[in-house]
């Protein structure tokens, strides 16, 4: 499979502009799998629930429709960030559409920093859904520093963790070798690039989107400040191989029942 990952720089609030680069910045390269951005069209930086809700819809809006339309066309899934609204408020989601019509859903679990003002908590929890025989997880941005949001991914069986995002800090990138490696899972991390600077507070995203294998090789890194597109083949032969040697697989040698012991005076045996 060919997986392709957009790095965009969205201008706050300009959700059709914003759509119209995305798909030129797709229709530049061929693949199976596009991993979008988190928030991909919208721009990130909210002050008010009402700023929210004047780019946020609902799941099957026309926006929504178009990137349904555009994997369709181009017959290949699309995993991307969006504010979604609800009768119960916002969720920061990303939505994967496959060029038969399904849909998955994914509300982001961790919330960082702001967002926990105007955004719900994600309710969905993490899953895989299939597409041409490869498990692809979707994952959200500051997901990726609770260890347990890829674990998990792996421990369901994907392949390949679609993590859209919009980055500030600069460790992600580095930490998908060490997630990559001990999950033996291909890590695909859609940033966005450019700075916000809205209400005297001013966010700068970091880029560099990276393409990482189960054994820790870039295969494909974008830009620190450049709009692209990058692409990589993914085998998933290496994701469904958790041995490292003769001896040791480390998925079938985990062993949750030492995970959470009660300390064991020697004096008690
Ligand atoms: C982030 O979760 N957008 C850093």
């Amino acid at each position: 499979m060919r997986v392709a990952l957009v790095q965009n720089h969205p201008e706050f609030g300009k959700k059709s502009e914003n759509i119209d680069r995305l798909f030129a910045l797709i229709d530049k390269t061929e693949a199976d799998l596009y991993v979008l951005p988190e928030l991909a069209y919208s721009g990130y930086q909210f002050v008010s629930p009402e700023d929210l809700a004047a780019v946020a819809e609902e799941a099957d809006s026309p926006a929504i429709k178009a990137f349904e339309e555009k994997a369709r066309r181009r017959k290949a899934a699309l995993v991307f960030g969006f504010p979604e609204k609800t009768s119960g408020g916002f969720y920061n989601s990303s939505l994967s559409v496959l060029p038969d019509g399904t849909r998955y859903l994914y509300r982001k679990t961790h919330l960082f920093y702001k967002e926990k003002l105007f955004f719900r908590p994600g309710d969905t929890g993490f899953f895989v859904f299939d597409f041409q025989g490869v498990k692809i997880g979707p994952a959200i941005c500051f997901d990726w520093s609770f260890p347990e949001s890829f674990r998990t991914l792996a421990l369901l069986g994907a392949d390949i963790i679609a993590h859209s995002s919009n980055l500030v800090m600069p460790y992600c990138q580095k930490a998908n070798y060490c997630q990559a490696l001990v999950n033996r899972v291909y890590i695909a991390t859609a940033n966005r690039i450019g700075t916000e600077y809205r209400e005297e507070e001013s966010l700068t995203f970091t880029g560099e989107s990276v393409l990482v294998s189960p054994r820790g090789e870039y295969l494909a890194r974008a830009d620190k400040d450049r709009e692209e597109i990058i692409a990589a083949d993914v085998d998933i032969n290496l994701s469904r191989n958790k041995k490292i040697n003769s001896f040791n697989d480390v998925f079938a040698e985990r062993r949750p029942d030492m995970y959470f012991s009660s300390p064991r005076s020697v004096t008690d045996e």
